[in-house]
């Protein structure tokens, strides 16, 4: 079978994996964090920062096409203000299916924005169009179609460059250090390809990354065929992908049903074997993910893996593509194009399904004339997706690092 028929089956076997495993949670109310409701008003920085003793600022941006964006900021460690003088930005770029509060669910001790606060960050978190505090629209209701008219080309376009400036307006037009995890990767890597970003970025950590997708496999692969893209999109439209809804959750178990696999254990089938969750964090984080996309973006990343190139979205024909980009193929996002003496980290796991080492050495490979010295890898073979992101262990093998690498760039 296709890698396309692949991708899908994987993305909504994980889906549905999720959704079985929260379902206790979404019984007894699914919320931020443990207890706080939303509807009450709160949100990340009163249910996840300020109990840990962490001052924290709501934002909110709103991009070129109308979405309106939340973020937050935590301006300093719990320290107040310990060593004084100058706060490097740094933003934390989520992935797709996830938001912001992905950074924030192990300890303060353990989680990547808060040990960067303590050790002299000023951090600022976003949450990506689509995800629940980031639902508004200047014109358009999250009901309807047009809402979720967008790709991850629209990340580039529009979202990344909003939050970046955001943070350059409110720090007194300082370069930001970046972090991106997953899809977080990717959006970054593309703007710098276009030379966007690249005045306003001092530096770059690339957490899972992903571009190229055509090695992603995992033991899931073998259920999957080219049907269910035409099915997918039949039945929900290019509108809202909501992995907790009801319709999308009864496909996806009849799917499950009929295809022999284990659907206890799809997380680790789909993002690969983590090592090091702590399981009260893995419970926290089904209570709060996962999140809505455009069912277009999904279909985005289904066309890259099938594809092997990385590019805008291909609207299936010359006449369209046309139309959308005076070409009849989508533009190509040449990653070669990165601006060569901006100072890079990677870090990936030798576990991860979804940022496969073969996909990752594609990657390296268009950086190979990067300057040597801008250019950091790690390689943790034990790790898998979700362990940059919640593992116990990464402060240890990760997080020092990049606030090292971080303190190099100033
Ligand atoms: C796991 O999380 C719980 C609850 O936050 C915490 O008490 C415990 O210390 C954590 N375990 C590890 C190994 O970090």
């Amino acid at each position: 079978m296709s890698a396309r028929g692949r991708f899908w089956m994987m993305l909504l076997l994980v889906l549905f994996a999720l959704e079985v495993i929260d379902h206790g949670a979404l019984a007894s109310g699914r919320g931020l964090l443990q207890n706080t409701n939303l509807g009450g008003g709160g949100g990340i920085c009163s249910a996840a920062v300020e109990p840990h003793g962490y001052k924290c600022q709501e934002f909110q941006v709103t991009t070129e096409d109308g979405y309106i964006l939340k973020m937050i900021r935590i301006p300093e460690g719990r320290t107040a203000g310990g060593g004084g003088g100058n706060r490097p930005p740094v933003l934390l770029q989520h992935g797709v299916l996830v938001d912001g509060v992905t950074w924030l669910l192990n300890s303060p001790e353990q989680s990547l924005a808060t040990i960067l606060a303590d050790g002299g960050f000023d951090v600022w978190i976003s949450n990506t169009r689509g995800t629940r505090f980031s639902r508004n629209h200047l014109h358009l209701h999250s009901s309807y179609p047009e809402y979720w008219d967008w790709t991850w080309d629209d990340l580039v376009s529009q979202d990344l460059p909003a939050v970046v400036g955001l943070v350059f307006q409110h720090t007194g037009g300082q370069k930001l250090h970046y972090v991106g995890h997953s899809l977080g990767t990717l959006i970054a890597l593309a703007s710098f390809s276009q030379g966007k970003l690249v005045d306003k970025v001092r530096s770059a950590v690339l957490l899972s990354p992903v571009a190229y997708l055509s090695h992603m496999t995992t033991a899931l692969g073998v259920v999957a065929a080219r049907a269910f893209i035409g099915e997918i999109t039949t039945i929900f439209g290019l509108s809202e992908f909501n992995p907790t809804e009801k319709a999308v959750a009864n496909f996806l178990r009849a799917l499950c049903a009929g295809s022999g696999i284990d659907c206890y254990d799809l997380m680790t089938a789909f993002t690969g074997k983590n090592c090091c969750l702590n399981a009260s964090t893995v419970q926290l984080f089904l209570q709060n993910e996962p999140q809505s996309t455009a069912t277009k973006n999904l279909v985005h990343l289904a066309q890259t893996v099938r594809g092997g190139i990385l590019s805008k979205f291909d609207y299936g024909n010359a006449n369209a593509n046309m139309a959308h980009y005076g070409e009849s193929r989508p533009p190509v996002y040449d990653l070669s194009k990165i601006p060569r003496d901006l100072p890079l980290f990677f870090s990936y796991g030798g576990q991860d399904a979804l940022s496969d080492t073969m996909d990752v050495a594609t990657l390296l490979d268009s950086l190979k004339l990067h300057d040597v010295g801008k250019l950091h890898v790690q390689y943790v073979k034990e790790y898998a997706h979700a362990d940059f992101i919640l593992g116990v262990t990464a402060k240890d093998i990760v997080y020092n690092q990049i606030v090292a690498f971080f303190r190099n760039q100033n």
